[in-house]
């Protein structure tokens, strides 16, 4: 991120500035500040909302430019909806709104007073921190394979007029820009066509990541050695492609005990799905570049995890490969065999996801994992359960399942979860093998969860397909860096 931003601690209305961002209710009072301002300008404000220019709803916005009576250039007014009903909801479309127009706009600085309002059940420190974030969200363009590059960001330097103490405050800013950076990676990476975001690409990202910071590590094995770890299922997804499929390893040591248990995140990095042999039909098959959505997450968490040097040990691993058609490729029909020594028959090549995670998961034992969480693109029946609005939850551990949900509220990426019971087991019964890679039409979501399940046993474990929350389609296609904001805030809890 570009921007910097400064704790404001005296009256932003001494203090000159290209522009004075203020809060304004649908219905309700007038904000403290937004009052004073007010008052310093003959009622102006008032007076443009008597006039219905803006209405006041979360989001709005409206430029004013008022020569002479204040310190400021201009105002932006944000809508906040109504007072009585100002959540985190209507926070976060308030600043997201507040963002974009800032950064659409001419001004180099800017003071924001928006974490100044009382948000229902959060703290100012959680409203700074969501601030910086959107702010840093919106600053990202995509343009690194276009030949005329975005603009540059005129927005220089973000002043917050807040009123806690500075170094808690100090450290929402950090969370914040960290969070926005880790999303904006993940986005990056997302974005990036198949034939230049491949499994290699991402393990030599993953490499610069693990040199950039002191306190990661980064390993990468390609398929010989995978092949001696016995990871049949995870190789047989990667063998239709020229490109060499990859495990990435990257460890960050933060606790002071370098020998305490880490927590693991897994990520499914398909870096393009073809469907293989099943393939898929032509139309949007472009967005399977996205498939690997759950390693960008991976990536963009870590990096966080590590610019925050978190104080507790946290091991992310990513199953790359590229599911192509060729003469070489796994038939429907094929039987491989997992790390696990669980045999496993590939009904629908497309269902590939679960084939190189369940080799991730099996290999994820050795670091005794206090918990492990992968992040996948795993299934189109959960986005056709929940749209491009929540990731989707399913574990093997209550406790861990609830903390995610509650974690997901927090944070403001949404999350719900979808039940494992044991009755959707036999649909991915097998004649030939141990078990299928499908389990039918019905509970798809279900049934690839139940699938990944019987790779984890040794430890607590929740899966989030994240299908339809990690991008977008249509005219706003492009990756979200979804869930990077969840996984952070649930590493931030955690203790070494
Ligand atoms: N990467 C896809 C899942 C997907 C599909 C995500 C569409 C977003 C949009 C995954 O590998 C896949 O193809 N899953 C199949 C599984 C089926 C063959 C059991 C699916 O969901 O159709
Ligand atoms: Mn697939
Ligand atoms: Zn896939």
């Amino acid at each position: 991120m570009t921007i910097k931003f400064q704790l404001q601690g005296t009256d932003p209305l001494q203090k000159t500035t290209d522009c004075l961002v203020l809060g304004i209710w649908e219905k309700g009072g007038t904000p403290t500040l937004t009052a004073a301002v007010d008052k310093a300008s003959d009622k102006l404000i008032d007076n443009v909302k008597r006039s219905g220019d803006i209405k006041g709803k979360a989001g709005d916005t409206l430029w004013l430019h008022i020569p002479g009576k204040l310190k400021a250039k201009r105002l932006l007014l944000v809508g906040c909806g109504e007072e009585k009903k100002f959540d985190a909801r209507a926070y976060v479309k308030a600043a997201r709104g507040a963002a974009k127009a800032l950064l659409g706009s001419g001004a180099k600085n800017a003071i924001i007073a928006l974490p100044q309002l009382p948000v229902k059940d959060r703290s100012e420190e959680w409203a700074v921190s969501q601030l910086v974030r959107e702010i840093g969200a919106t600053e990202y363009r995509y343009d690194q394979t276009k030949s005329r590059k975005a603009d540059p960001i005129s927005l220089k330097t973000v002043h917050i007029a807040a009123g806690s103490s500075r170094k808690s405050l100090k450290e929402s800013v950090e969370v914040g820009a960290c969070t926005a950076n880790g999303m904006n990676t993940a986005r990056e990476l997302g974005n990036l066509p198949g034939n230049i975001c491949t499994p290699t690409y991402l393990a030599h990202f993953a490499s610069k990541l693990g040199t950039k910071h002191k306190n990661l590590k980064t390993q990468v094995l390609g398929e010989k050695q995978m092949q001696k770890l016995g990871m049949g299922s995870l190789l047989s997804v990667g063998h239709g492609s020229i490109e060499e499929s990859k495990l990435i390893v990257i460890e960050h040591k933060g606790a002071k005990k370098a020998d305490s248990k880490p927590y693991v995140l897994v990520g499914k990095g398909i870096t393009f799905d073809t469907g293989g042999i099943s393939l898929k039909p032509g139309a949007g098959m472009d967005e399977m570049k996205f498939d690997m959505c759950g390693a960008a997450t991976v990536l963009g968490t870590m990096q966080a995890v590590a610019e925050l040097n978190l104080p507790i040990n946290v091991t992310a691993v990513i199953a790359a490969a590229e599911n192509m058609p060729s003469d070489r490729a796994t038939k429907p029909g094929d039987i491989v065999t997992s790390m696990s020594g669980q045999t496993i028959e590939v009904l629908n090549t497309d269902a590939e996801g679960r084939l190189v995670l369940c080799d991730a998961l099996t290999y994820v034992e050795r670091f005794k994992p206090k918990t492990v969480i992968d992040v996948a693109t795993l299934t189109g029946a959960a986005v056709a359960a929940f749209g491009d609005v929540a990731s989707v939850v399913l574990s093997n551990h209550q406790p861990l399942a609830e903390e995610i949900l509650q974690t997901s509220q927090e944070a403001q990426d949404y999350a719900w979860q979808l039940p494992m019971w044991d009755e959707y087991q036999p649909l991915l019964d097998s004649n030939f093998a141990d078990i299928a890679n499908i389990g039918g039409p019905k509970a798809g979501t279900i049934t690839a969860a139940c699938f990944l399940s019987r790779f984890t046993d040794k430890y607590h474990w929740a899966h989030l397909d994240i299908a339809g929350s990690a991008w977008l389609s249509g005219a706003q296609k492009g990756a979200t860096g979804r869930p990077v904001p969840l996984l952070l805030e649930y590493l931030r809890k955690q203790k070494a």
